[in-house]
């Protein structure tokens, strides 16, 4: 199924509705990240040239429908003027007559910016009342937020059945990159899945075995598949409740002819701080009272051979402690021959969810991926395999 997009639609003279996920980073009342506001600027540049007066509605954080004045929008609004280029105007509510005022007195060249959709409780109950309220302001919706898409909410779904649907410029690459990385692949697939634990990627293994050729595993989850197979971890983070979902897993991996890539040596040490002693040794040599914190060298090297011989990688999750120098060396050295290859032409690279896009910037690989999402947890459900209701709400209205 396609989507609608922005070519498809008669913007000239019209309000359009557009969905953004502008949930950014603010630190000492500033935006302390902009990287989603300017994901943005393509869409609503695109529907300015097309005569279009942009109305942008977005959350930020989670004030379960009530105001909550630190949760204003009002604080992106330098950062989205700065990024646009262009004047930005703030309602502040985004339904009622003051909203509708503004949204129609909204000269051409300009965009207005509305208050917090969360701010109404309606929004993520998916009110089809509060829909109508927001579809008063506009003539036309344009959902550009992927990385809210995994909302059934008024504001990414209701929308899509009450007024022309489209996906704007930034969704329509979401899904770009999304498909060719697990649905139309170029193989063979690698996806690296790391991070803490592998409860929270339970339902992603499970999809992803049936999809890829190899699944590199690192990080806290690493931890659990060893002691799985009786192998000792010491100290390491490890849910040693989860060692008969773990070997599940690696036979359901073999069945379906996927491998399962574990370190097969791992650098370990007595403290979790910056700059603790560390130790080289064998996945299986864990002293007992030291901890895993990332995968070794010899595994890196691994891990380069089998992007060169690869021709997709996805990838979700850190190697190893990588917030904590030196153990973001196996995630760093990985990410940089990935992006390596990806500049030399030779390999498709997609990131995205969670800590991903953090882990793999600090040594400036994220730069070179072919695609870096901007989603949390909406990467992660896709990852699952699941319907991402944004998504599916704009297929529908094609
Ligand atoms: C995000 O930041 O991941 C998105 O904006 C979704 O936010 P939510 O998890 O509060 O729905
Ligand atoms: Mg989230």
């Amino acid at each position: 199924m396609t989507c609608k997009t922005l070519d498809d639609l008669d913007l000239a003279g019209r309000r359009v509705l557009v969905r953004v996920d502008i949930n950014v980073p603010v630190q000492g009342g500033r935006v302390s990240d902009d990287t989603r506001i300017r994901a943005v600027v393509p869409t609503v540049r695109d529907i300015l040239a097309r005569g279009g007066r942009p109305i942008l509605l977005a959350h930020f954080g989670r004030p379960k429908g009530r105001v909550v004045a630190e949760l204003s929008l009002a604080v992106t609004l330098p950062a989205l003027a700065a990024a646009l280029a262009v004047p930005v105007r703030f309602a502040a509510d985004c339904v009622g007559a003051a909203a509708e005022a503004a949204a129609a007195a909204l000269p051409a060249g300009e965009v207005l910016l509305c208050e917090n959709t969360r701010f109404h409780a309606g929004e993520e109950a998916n009110d089809p009342a509060f829909g109508q309220a927001l579809a008063r302001l506009g003539e036309a919706y344009v959902n550009d937020a992927f990385s809210a898409a995994h909302r059934a909410h008024a504001s990414t779904e209701g929308l899509a059945r009450l007024l022309p649907a489209a996906a704007g410029r930034l969704m329509q690459a979401e899904l770009a990159a999304l498909a060719g990385a697990l649905t139309d692949p170029q193989r063979p697939v690698i996806a690296v899945i790391g991070g803490a634990k592998v409860s929270t990627k339970l339902a992603l293994l499970g999809n992803l075995i049936a999809r890829v050729e190899q699944i590199i595993i690192g990080g806290g989850m690493a931890n659990t598949f060893l002691a799985a197979q009786g192998i000792d971890v010491g100290k390491s983070l490890c849910e040693h409740d989860l060692a008969g979902t773990a070997r599940e897993i690696m036979v359901r991996a073999q069945a379906a002819g996927c491998e399962l890539v574990l370190p097969r040596d791992v650098v370990v040490a007595r403290e979790f701080r910056a700059g603790a002693a560390s130790a080289v040794v064998a996945a299986d040599a864990c002293p007992p009272d030291a901890m895993i914190l990332d995968t070794g060298p010899a595994s890196v090297e691994d891990i380069k051979a089998r992007f060169a011989a690869a021709r997709t990688v996805v990838w979700n999750g850190p190697l190893g402690a990588f917030e904590i120098e030196p153990f973001n060396a196996a995630t760093d050295a990985a990410a940089r021959a990935a992006a390596d290859l990806t500049e030399a032409g030779r390999l498709l690279t997609v990131a995205g969810g969670g800590d991903t896009v953090a882990a793999l910037n600090a040594s400036g690989a994220a730069a070179r991926f072919s695609y870096v999402s901007t989603a949390g947890g909406a990467f992660l459900e896709w990852l699952e395999g699941k319907t991402l209701p944004g998504v599916a709400a704009l297929e529908a209205a094609a």
